[in-house]
């Protein structure tokens, strides 16, 4: 839509220029400001900011950086145009009572990160239900659906019934409001409902739930393409029992690669009046602007659990009348209560499951590394929960011994549970179009069994999880297809090199703009939690400690060195032994985005790349092959410096030598096996959809 420099334009507006008044004029300004060069561009700088509760008054306001006493504080370190993301931390104050610390997290998040949110709701969402009369009776209907849904849910909160479950309901829409009111310039700490426009920012939290709302409502163009993958995960242990590692890679549209890793340390009350902490107060997830979860989904919690999807999808249209607007809570507020509140897999699965709204439908895997003692061959259950969903059913299960027998669990669109996968429709697809559609069969199934068995430490995971060599692998040909070779068939994805004047049997291996954007590694390789107390003992504050994967300092080294445990996460398309994905050179012929200032066309992100800035050279002999050896293919020798890999990371632990098998013992929670299930403003009037969330209401 927006030419490349009206997107710098954009960028270039003052950060103190009012975000109302910057998004208001900004698409305006565009084309007068198209003259302004890229160079002139600012460096981003680390940016902090705290919220303050003015004493009396009880007014909230929002200052430039770290003040004591603060409500919340947000910090952003935008790295967008060296590694790929930018890294976010918000933190409250729990001498604050939840709702304004909820609210406040929001505001502080929106003040440090506006210019991020701008340009990806302008990458991504700025035409969804737009102004322009397109797909209006879909558009109509949606927006039914979400008033219906958002009053239901008010009207729980009001009920006071399950206290628990709708505190932190309450608690993520007080902070997407807080996030939308900040970016809009007006504060103001709602007392009593709370009022969110369906078409604001709440879209960008339901990218998912989309996917099925759309095809539930009939839009004429839904966005989901038939078997089109979204996301790779493989949850591997390493020879021995040695350790665990978690990995996921995302599948996305180009569009969405403005990037940003974020830290919450958000310490709320369980329930509204109680006084124990959430055992997810902590969380590190891959995420995006103005998104608050992940939508990867990519977590690192502080209860101890890694949670992570990929999508399955429902291919039963039988099946959506199951979707109701009264009676539901969207995917993503599920997706963040069980977070927040679960201690183990079974109770992740026991919150998540409930109100089931049919909408972003996934294959979830919750790891919990309470449960995990490296070196025990015959493991406690409850270190991998499997939980299904699809409209009007979830099935879950311990998939512990599984994982030990097989030594992984991959994860890649196929639903695993026989009932969820013959309920939701791929009997006939694997009747109609072969085994790519079937559990055992698919490329990408076949892809993790055969090497699954080379990951032995964290270096080949990454490998594996960044590969995609589809024109040599025998596993990525496609019958039918010519030409035969596709690049769909790979751990991550690059479907946009399918020739798009190819013979295909289905969409999703044609060229499309869906590919594998991103890669994430948890690798946690020392007790997660060293202050170990006895079993029954009273549950300490979580703290950044007890993270499975230390990411505390957030720090990011661009260091060659593969660190003994950490996140490491890694941006952009993979490139080991493909072309890197350009948007001058890209046959799908994308608008370039918009981004923060760099030089329009390098990849959004090098990932782990070293090249230089601002240079045609592709970034592909770098980076991690020049690290697994020296390259069998023919490209240019790798440039010197060792690639830039994003890792967060702690200075390695003491060896771990004799304490392996006994790190955790003393853990009170890994013994303690939780038994599942029992367990203000303007109104939107007549809005001109599309706009800039917020001058819309
Ligand atoms: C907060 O930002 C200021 C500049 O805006 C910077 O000098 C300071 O170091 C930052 N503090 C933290 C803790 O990031
Ligand atoms: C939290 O707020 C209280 C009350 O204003 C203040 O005493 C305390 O220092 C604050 N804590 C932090 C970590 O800022
Ligand atoms: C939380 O604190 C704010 C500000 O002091 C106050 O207005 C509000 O009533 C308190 N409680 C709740 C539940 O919001
Ligand atoms: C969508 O279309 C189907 C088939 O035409 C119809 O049965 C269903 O009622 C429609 N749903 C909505 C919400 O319009
Ligand atoms: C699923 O369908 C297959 C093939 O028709 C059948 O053999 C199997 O029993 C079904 N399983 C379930 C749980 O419905
Ligand atoms: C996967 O396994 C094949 C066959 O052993 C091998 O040629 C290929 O290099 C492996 N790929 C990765 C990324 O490890
Ligand atoms: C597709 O296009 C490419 C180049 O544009 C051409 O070389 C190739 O022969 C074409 N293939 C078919 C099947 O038309």
């Amino acid at each position: 839509m927006a030419a490349p420099r009206a997107l710098l334009a954009a960028s270039l507006l003052s950060p103190l220029l009012s975000p109302l008044l910057s998004a208001l004029l900004s698409p305006l300004l565009s084309p007068l400001l198209s003259a302004v060069p890229a160079g002139a561009a600012p460096s981003p700088v680390p940016r902090n900011v705290s919220v303050l509760l003015e004493p009396g008054s009880e007014r909230l306001r929002v200052l430039p950086g770290r003040h004591p006493g603060a409500v919340a504080w947000a910090s952003l370190d935008d790295r967008i145009p060296h590694v790929g993301w930018a890294f976010l931390e918000v933190a409250t104050n729990a001498s604050y009572n939840d709702s304004l610390q909820a609210y406040a997290a929001g505001l502080a998040e929106a003040a440090v990160t506006e210019q991020l949110m701008y340009m990806h709701w302008m990458n991504t969402m700025v035409g969804y239900c737009g102004p322009f009369k397109y797909e209006s009776e879909y558009c109509q209907k949606l927006r039914g659906y979400l008033e219906a849904n958002l009053a239901w849910m008010e009207e729980q909160m009001e009920k006071g019934r399950d206290t628990e479950y709708w505190h932190q309901v309450r608690l993520a829409l007080l902070q997407l409001k807080g996030l939308e009111d900040s970016y809009n310039g007006r504060l103001d700490f709602p007392r009593g409902r709370i009022t969110l426009a369906p078409f604001g920012f709440l879209l960008l939290q339901l990218g998912g739930d989309l996917e099925d709302l759309e095809s539930a409502l009939n839009r004429s163009s839904p966005q989901r393409v038939l078997g089109s993958g979204s996301c790779s995960a493989l949850v591997k242990l390493l020879p021995g029992q040695r350790d665990l590692l978690v990995a996921h890679d995302t599948w996305s549209s180009y569009q969405a690669m403005l990037r940003v890793v974020k830290k919450y340390t958000l310490p709320f009350r369980a329930s509204a009046g109680g006084k124990s902490q959430i055992p997810g107060s902590i969380q590190v997830f891959s995420s995006y602007p103005g998104t608050i979860f992940s939508m990867d989904d990519f977590y690192i919690l502080s209860s101890g659990l890694v949670t992570l999807e990929t999508t399955i999808g429902n291919n039963n249209p039988a099946l959506w009348k199951y979707l109701e607007p009264r009676g539901s809570v969207l995917e993503w507020l599920r997706n963040i209560v069980a977070n927040r509140l679960a201690r183990s897999g079974p109770e992740w699965a026991a919150v998540f499951r409930r109100f089931n709204s049919g909408t972003y439908n996934n294959q979830w895997m919750v790891v919990d590394y309470n449960a995990f003692t490296p070196g025990r061959a015959s493991p406690a259950p409850g270190v991998l929960t499997v939980l299904e969903q699809i409209p009007g059913l979830v099935v879950v299960a311990d998939q512990t011994k599984l994982l030990y027998q097989q030594g992984y669990w991959a994860s890649y669109n196929v639903p695993y549970f026989e009932q969820i996968f013959n309920t939701s429709g791929n009997l006939e697809l694997v009747r109609k179009y072969g085994d790519w559609f079937t559990y055992d069969k698919n490329p990408r199934a076949q892809i993790f069994r055969r090497n699954q068995t080379q990951v032995h430490d964290l270096d080949s995971m990454i490998r594996l999880m960044r590969s995609n060599n589809y024109l040599q692998d025998p596993l990525s040909r496609c019958r039918g297809c010519d030409p035969p070779q596709n690049a769909e068939n790979a751990i991550s994805a690059r479907s946009d090199l399918n020739p798009a004047n190819g013979t295909y049997p289905f969409p999703a291996l044609r060229q499309l703009p869906p590919a594998g954007i991103d890669m994430k590694v948890c690798q946690p390789g020392s007790p997660a939690h060293p202050t170990g107390a006895p079993p029954g003992a009273v549950q300490p504050v979580p703290s950044a400690d007890s993270l499975p994967c230390s990411v505390s300092p957030l720090q990011v080294t661009s260091s060659g060195m593969v660190p003994s445990f950490g996140l490491v996460a890694v941006s952009g398309p993979a490139w080991d032994d493909v072309p890197p994905f350009r948007w001058s050179t890209s046959p799908l012929q994308l608008p370039a985005p918009h981004g923060p200032p760099r030089p329009l066309d390098l990849p959004p992100s090098q990932g782990c790349s070293s090249l230089p800035r601002a240079t045609e050279e592709p970034p592909a002999a770098a980076g991690l092959r020049a690290r697994a050896g020296p390259s069998s293919r023919s490209h240019p020798p790798p440039p010197p410096p060792p690639p830039p890999c994003v890792l967060w990371t702690e200075p390695a632990p003491p060896s771990r030598g004799s304490a392996v098998g006994e790190d955790k013992q003393g853990h009170p929670r890994g013994q303690q096996v939780i038994p599942a299930p029992g367990t203000s403003h303007r109104t939107a009037g007549n809005a001109s959809p599309g706009d800039i969330p917020g001058d819309s209401r």
